[in-house]
């Protein structure tokens, strides 16, 4: 270490994703054990910080919590200590301050040295804040989205794609009985990562992704294309953020003190409706929801989140500050937070998944 440290806190911000915990065991117990350090658990992400809500996490708060999904120590996605939302005006309007000094005040009172921010990039946005003010700050990336810039790979992600792929087997079955088009809405935000990986594991007939608009003559000719070949059936995964061709996304919820407030959700049933008009097929719309987040990790996503977290703390011992841990090519590695903070990692029109999903007749809505 290159400076005496003593103490460290560690936060979970932004979305769960499971893995979480497994990423709070490895950083509580490496750096206890490894480095001598004491731990602060800080509750609830930044809220936590901006309201003082801390409690020193033992070796033992951290057993038995690596298969447990979510976080022991809460998070919130409204927190953001640079913009943090005081109140409304009399119109309503969310009133916004800069609460960063009194953040500050509290890592001096409790003599915290450093902190752990496990977090998308929302929470690398805050962190990126945090170390304007001089606090010294190591990210451990996490989202189902896997849509965070320099890693390839983000714990939680293997989980949600499983989670989502298994109900996708199930929509398969109902769907072939009765010969319905099937569409299934898929988290993700922007990015298609989730519903292009769950969607290949399950065979999806159609995959509509943010990145690629879709036509939807193109998506009603493959459903009736298909019906005529006597496969009466067809099986839709469509992402959250996915659009029609010169249209919009569609929001489902506005969320006024959150730092990125538009919540999506709703294309399935719009879809759905738009399909049963247009071509006559029975439709049915599922979205599958937080149930993707939640649950125990895949044992994948356990080592992966232990991998990050024990990363985290080798930052920590160089002192290494203002990193991320990230996953390259197989490997642990770490880049500025700067350079990765508010940015998204979306799906490129050439990716192999996209050529591969293509190559087994799968359409993407656009040709
Ligand atoms: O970023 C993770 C994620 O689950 C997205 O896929 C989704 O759009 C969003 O969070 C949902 O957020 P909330 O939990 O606020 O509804």
């Amino acid at each position: 270490m290159t400076e005496k440290i003593h103490r460290i806190g560690v936060l979970t911000g932004g979305g769960d994703c499971p893995g979480l915990n497994a990423v709070i065991r490895v950083v509580t117990k490496a750096a206890i054990t490894e480095l001598g350090l004491e731990v602060l658990g800080i509750e609830d992400g930044y809220l936590g910080l901006i309201r003082n809500r801390m409690r020193p996490l033992q070796l033992d708060d951290v057993s038995n919590i690596l298969t447990r999904g979510g976080t022991i120590l809460g998070t919130s996605n409204k927190a953001d200590p640079a913009r943090f939302v005081v109140g409304t005006d009399p119109q309503g309007k969310p009133i916004i301050e800069d609460v960063r000094s009194r953040v500050l005040e509290h890592v001096h009172d409790r003599g915290l040295d450093a902190i752990i921010c496990i977090g998308g990039d929302g929470t690398m946005s805050g962190a990126a804040g945090l170390i304007e003010m001089g606090i010294r700050c190591i990210g451990v990336p996490k989202t189902i989205d896997n849509d965070l810039l320099a890693t390839d790979l983000t714990f939680g992600f293997t989980t949600a794609v499983q989670t989502a792929s298994e109900c996708l087997d199930r929509i398969h079955t109902t769907g072939a009985s009765h010969h319905r088009v099937m569409i299934v809405e898929l988290m993700g935000r922007n990015a298609g990562w989730l519903t292009l990986n769950a969607g290949l594991a399950s065979g999806a007939d159609i995959m509509l992704i943010p990145e690629i608009p879709y036509d939807l003559d193109v998506v009603c000719r493959v459903c009736q294309e298909r019906n005529r070949l006597g496969k009466r059936f067809t099986l839709i995964a469509v992402a959250e953020g996915a659009a029609p061709l010169g249209g919009q996304q569609v929001v489902s919820k506005v969320i006024a003190d959150s730092p990125d407030p538009i919540r999506l959700g709703g294309i399935a049933s719009v879809l759905a409706r738009d399909i049963e008009q247009r071509t006559g097929l029975e439709t049915r719309a599922t979205i599958l929801g937080h149930v993707q987040r939640g649950g125990t990790p895949v044992a994948f996503d356990r080592v992966l989140a232990t991998r990050f977290g024990h990363k985290a703390i080798q930052l920590v011992a160089e002192g290494t500050w203002n990193h991320v841990a990230v996953w390259q090519r197989g490997a642990t590695a770490a880049v500025p937070i700067a350079e990765v903070a508010g940015r998204q990692r979306l799906v490129p029109p050439d990716d192999p998944l996209v050529a591969l999903a293509r190559a087994v007749g799968t359409s993407l809505g656009d040709r």
